[in-house]
């Protein structure tokens, strides 16, 4: 039953808003068919507000497609703010209907990825700048790259954050706001200046509702057939590269949900980890899964690309309720054939003898002897020291004269491109990212950590740093220490802002006012993230930093999400 409160009535003036819009010349009602709905869930759930004349068009719906993360965040604000009545199941299959049917294409989908990834990143959105200051004051620009909708859509969606929120005219739609951008054109129309109808433009042509890609995807759209073994190699940051096998099992009576095993060996100290999970497939290409690792309370959720090929998929894992804390991953599929996923060390250096080195894969023979092992020009294989199918770990002499520059590995017939760098010395460490950020927190919200990295480089052959030829020797463990950067005279940051381990994760201090600070303030600052390393070999130390930022907490958040459970 629909109970009708102020919201809702302003919810439905926000609907017949269209035709004023249409009135004022800026919207075209017949630019675009909208997208057909035969599913009986969708019509039933959604069909009694979104009315048009025809049973299998529904009004804003038909119109806008987007990302599972996309129609799950509209879902709830229908149930929230709409007061729509919706029980688990339902609107699990009305985001997989709509995931599937008014999704996005592969290509559309991967400048977006960061954000249901939820990687932070710093993106600036150079298409247009003044597009990104009117609208991404409040939230990312990920949120907007990931729809697609007609040019009445948009506007309409600006008109939802008119009424609901109606400090966004303030917050940068009206042209008095507080955006800064380009100076109108001359000969703009006054309804032009405002930032946000340049938006509308701006965006109704970029992400229209009908491209070619997704014609072509969702003609070309079926069920991926993903079941078998797959090679994962990934990256977690502050813990190194870490290999090992995950098998998907189809679940039952789905031909778009799996379950999950992955064993998987972080390289630098042989700590193996477990993941069982599971994880449902949208549009043929997104997987979103969830995965829980044995004798461990954190869960992690799954966020990939499905290539098309179905061979491999890539993307980010990370901790449910803290995104910042995340591996990234790849899966290559596993036939028969050896396949070689990684390479630990991923850095040898000239004149050198006796260097132990892993090759991480899958099914690597049991016989295994040292001319099986191609690891390129100047490096000889000299000892076969054991072998696995996941792992074969030989040891070798790097000569004086071989040249810098990375190598593929062979085993057998078994390659990864580029996967080992012979290196003569390290000409400098930088530490990742070069500008962080973390929130106080722990009382009433919860912290966000930040998680650095030292990565070790090569100037490459031009001798020059900071150009295309450098080559990325592998993150190396430094010793980590925090430095005050000398904003405010005397501000004292380093004693209150946090504290940071040694695999570089800094855990910010609790929120809210701290009484033995000057002033009562609370512990927020910023200070210099400093990674000092003495490369194998090397006289001197070197040292770098990152500039973080420790600052207040989001108090609230729109963007929550359980995609895959
Ligand atoms: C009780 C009436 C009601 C029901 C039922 C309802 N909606 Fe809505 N919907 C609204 C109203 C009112 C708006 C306009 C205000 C807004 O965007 O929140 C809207 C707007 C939308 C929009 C446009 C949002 C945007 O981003 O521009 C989408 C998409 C949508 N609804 C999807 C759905 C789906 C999917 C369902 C079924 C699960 C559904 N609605 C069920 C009332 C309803
Ligand atoms: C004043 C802050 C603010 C600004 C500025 C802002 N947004 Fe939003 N936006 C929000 C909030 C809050 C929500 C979440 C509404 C909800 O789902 O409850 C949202 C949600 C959205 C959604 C998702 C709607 C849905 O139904 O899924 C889109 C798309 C969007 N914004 C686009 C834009 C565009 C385009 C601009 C620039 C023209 C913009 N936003 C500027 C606050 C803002």
């Amino acid at each position: 039953m629909v109970a009708v409160t102020m919201r809702t009535l302003l919810g439905f003036l926000l609907m017949a808003w269209v035709p004023v819009y249409a009135a004022a010349g800026q919207v075209d009602r017949t630019e675009t068919t909208g997208i057909r709905i035969d599913n009986s869930t969708v019509i039933e759930a959604c069909g009694v507000c979104h009315v048009t004349d025809d049973p299998q068009i529904l009004s804003r719906i038909s119109y806008r497609r987007t990302t599972p993360e996309g129609w799950q965040q509209t879902i709830k604000r229908m149930v929230s703010l709409n007061d729509v009545v919706l029980d688990l199941d339902e609107a699990r299959e009305v985001v997989r209907y709509l995931s599937n049917h008014l999704g996005l294409a592969p290509e559309e989908a991967r400048d977006g990825a960061f954000e249901v990834q939820r990687e932070l990143i710093e993106y600036e959105y150079e298409a247009d700048r003044d597009t990104e200051a009117t609208c991404s004051a409040c939230h990312s620009m990920g949120r907007i790259l990931n729809q697609r909708r007609t040019r009445e859509e948009w506007a309409l969606v600006v008109a939802m954050h008119r009424g609901y929120y109606p400090f966004a005219d303030r917050q940068g739609f009206l042209e008095d706001g507080m955006v800064v951008r380009e100076p109108p054109a001359p000969n703009e129309t006054p309804e032009r200046r405002h930032p946000m109808n340049r938006a509308i433009d701006h965006l109704a042509e970029v992400f229209p509702l009908q491209t070619s890609a997704w014609a072509a995807w969702s003609a070309n759209l079926r069920p991926p057939k993903l079941e078998g073994t797959w090679a994962v190699s990934g990256n977690h940051s502050g813990n190194g590269p870490l290999f090992g096998r995950m098998t998907v099992v189809a679940a039952q009576g789905s031909d778009v949900e799996f379950t999950t095993d992955a064993t998987l060996v972080y390289a630098r100290d042989g700590r193996s980890v477990t993941h069982t999970g599971r994880s449902i497939v949208y549009t043929g290409f997104q997987w979103r899964g969830s995965s829980e690792v044995v004798g461990g309370d954190t869960e992690w959720r799954q966020v990939m690309f499905v290539e098309r090929d179905w061979r491999s998929i890539s993307g980010r894992w990370f901790r449910g309720a803290f995104d910042e804390i995340g591996l990234a991953v790849t899966l290559t599929r596993v036939n028969e054939a050896p396949v070689i996923s990684g390479v630990h060390p991923r850095a040898v250096r000239t004149s050198t003898n006796g260097q132990v080195v892993s090759i991480y894969g899958d099914n690597l023979p049991a016989e295994l002897v040292p001319a099986d092992v191609d690891l390129g020009a100047g490096i000889q294989v000299l000892e076969v020291v054991s072998v696995t199918p996941g792992a074969a770990t030989v040891r070798v002499a790097v000569s004086d004269g071989a040249s810098v520059g990375a190598r593929d590995v062979f085993v057998g017939r078994a390659i990864a491109e580029r996967a080992l760098v012979v290196y003569d010395q390290v000409d400098r460490v930088a530490v990742e990212p070069l500008r962080g950020m973390a929130r106080v927190g722990g009382v009433i919200v919860p912290k966000q950590y930040e998680q650095f990295d030292a990565v070790a480089w090569h100037d490459g052959p031009d001798g020059k740093p900071r150009t295309d030829d450098d080559l990325n020797l592998g993150a190396v463990e430094p010793t980590w220490n925090l430095e005050e950067y000398s904003a405010t005279y005397g501000d004292e940051d380093l004693r209150f802002v946090g504290s940071l381990d040694q695999t570089g994760l800094f855990t910010p201090a609790v929120d809210g006012p701290n009484p033995e600070r000057v002033g009562n303030r609370n512990n927020i600052g910023d200070v210099w993230v400093v990674a000092t390393f003495t490369p194998e070999g090397a006289a001197m130390p070197l040292r770098a930093r990152a500039h973080l930022v420790v600052t207040v907490p989001v108090y609230m958040r729109w963007d929550s999400w359980e995609m895959g459970r």
